[in-house]
């Protein structure tokens, strides 16, 4: 039997990374590697690191220091660094940290088993260069393996926005998509391993123009040939940017059956002033009418978005304008930062924010947004909502699942699996999850 090596990852970050790993799985799955949940048994630890926010440099450094003893009980184990940190950092990694034997950048990863072969050697391998192929393309041959009930797929990479203060142009790369027909045919095999529900994933997805029959097709175009497989049940899409979204896309919402009633819209901040300097190139007003537009199509639809708070120059009057544009939104959910300064993108540069000052925002903003999520899930209570089982619960003979609105939802019946999509009547909503009973299966 050929000799089988174990490999962990560890996934920090978006989704997107999510993504990433289980392609690197794969794509080591043809250097003779299996996966393990657990370091100490493995022979190959990789951190796909993100680099979105302050500090992400320093948290893996230390991250890999822990490591240290590992690799003195086993010194065949070899220590790779991924993702977005790889690429920003390069060959700083291996020299501020000599432990470290890889390092491969978020658009160079499906050269990782050459690379493999090289460490195995005794060498230092450093890849994060932008590909002169497809590096889906060259995963394309993967064992067909069963997967659970929900599947990432991403239809779109990189970033052309330049938003004052995001890394992701740069770690990145520019704006690309993939061609519609691979990605179809992606999703066609996910539904034959079991995926009932696909999210499509891009930086910036909604800016999708994936090489198509007749020429160039939107992300709208994309998921009504998606709701024509069968077997395939649901789908999600996200991270949106709001100029992004076209009319097709809005009325999609209104007519596609399997496209899910929740959208993931980020605005960043309510102030004209600032989405200015945050080189948004959309306004307050024009993202409420946005709103009312995607409303007026889906009015169930849940809406979720980013908030950045104590951008520079950000003023009291400015962080009003966000709070009252999240008042006049109602989220279903949203996701909060404090400004943290990027190196290399232009917000780094300008006049900051104090630090006790960008708190009191948070906390403040966080309250509002906790106080309209739980209202928004509140509100299924005797509601009839479907539900995509994907695990057994903590408790005996409970399942849980996610709704349309992508909450979690409990349901204690032994007639569900996972996989089922059932109609489920919400009765209880506790702090983080609802349940229900099973109104058919
Ligand atoms: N500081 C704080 N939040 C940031 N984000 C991106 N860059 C920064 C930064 N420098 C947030 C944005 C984005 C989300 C993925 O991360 O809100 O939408
Ligand atoms: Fe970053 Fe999103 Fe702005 Fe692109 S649109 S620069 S990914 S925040």
């Amino acid at each position: 039997m050929a000799d089988v090596k174990k490999l962990y990852i560890k996934t920090y970050g978006c989704q997107m990374n999510v993504y990433d790993s289980e392609r690197m799985a794969e794509a080591m799955g043809g250097a003779g590697y299996v996966t393990t949940e657990d370091a100490a048994e493995a022979d190959m630890i990789l951190l796909n690191t993100c680099h979105i926010r302050e500090k992400a440099a320093e948290k893996v450094y230390s991250e890999l220091g822990r490591f240290r003893a590992l690799k003195e009980e086993k010194p065949d184990l070899k220590i790779g660094v991924a993702g977005c940190v790889a690429q920003a950092e390069g060959q700083e990694i291996m020299r501020r940290q000599p432990l470290v034997d890889l390092v491969v950048g978020p658009q160079s990863y499906h050269r990782l088993p050459q690379m493999e072969a090289r460490v195995r050697e005794g060498e230092k391998a450093l890849d994060t260069d932008f590909p002169l192929d497809d590096k889906f393309d060259t995963l394309r041959q993967r064992p067909k393996a069963k997967r659970g009930p929900t599947a990432f797929l991403t239809v779109q990479e990189g970033c052309d926005k330049f938003c004052a203060f995001c890394v992701v142009p740069y770690t990145r790369g520019a704006e690309a998509s993939r061609p519609a027909a691979r990605v179809l045919e992606e999703a066609r095999d996910l539904v034959e391993r079991g995926v009932r529900e696909i999210t499509l994933l891009g930086q910036n997805v909604n800016a999708y123009h994936g090489a198509g029959e007749g020429g160039d097709w939107s992300l709208a175009r994309l998921i009504w040939a998606l709701n024509d497989i069968d077997g395939l049940e649901r789908i999600r899409f996200t991270t949106s940017h709001p100029n992004d979204m076209d009319d097709d896309l809005i009325a999609a919402h209104g007519e596609c059956a399997k496209l899910m009633p929740y959208l993931h819209l980020p605005v960043q901040s309510g102030s004209d002033r600032i989405l200015k300097r945050m080189n948004r190139s959309h306004t307050d007003e024009s993202y409420l009418r946005l709103i009312e537009r995607i409303r007026a199509a889906r009015p169930d639809i849940l809406i979720s978005g980013d908030f950045i708070v104590g951008f520079p120059e950000e003023t009291e009057e400015d962080f009003q304008a966000t709070m009252d544009l999240i008042e006049a939104v109602n989220y279903g959910y949203a996701f909060s930062f404090k400004y943290s300064t990027r190196p290399g993108t232009p917000a780094a540069e300008r006049p900051q924010v104090a630090e006790d000052v960008k708190s009191e925002r948070l906390q403040r903003l966080q309250a509002l947004i906790t106080r309209q999520q739980r209202a928004a899930q509140d509100a299924m209570v005797g509601r009839t909502v479907g539900v995509l089982f994907e695990k057994p619960g903590r408790m005996a003979g409970q399942m849980v699942g996610k709704s349309d609105y992508l909450h979690a939802v409990h349901v204690t019946d032994d007639r569900v699996q996972p996989g089922d999509l059932a109609q489920v009547e919400i009765l209880e909503s506790g702090p983080n999850s609802l349940s229900g009973r099973l109104v058919s299966v």
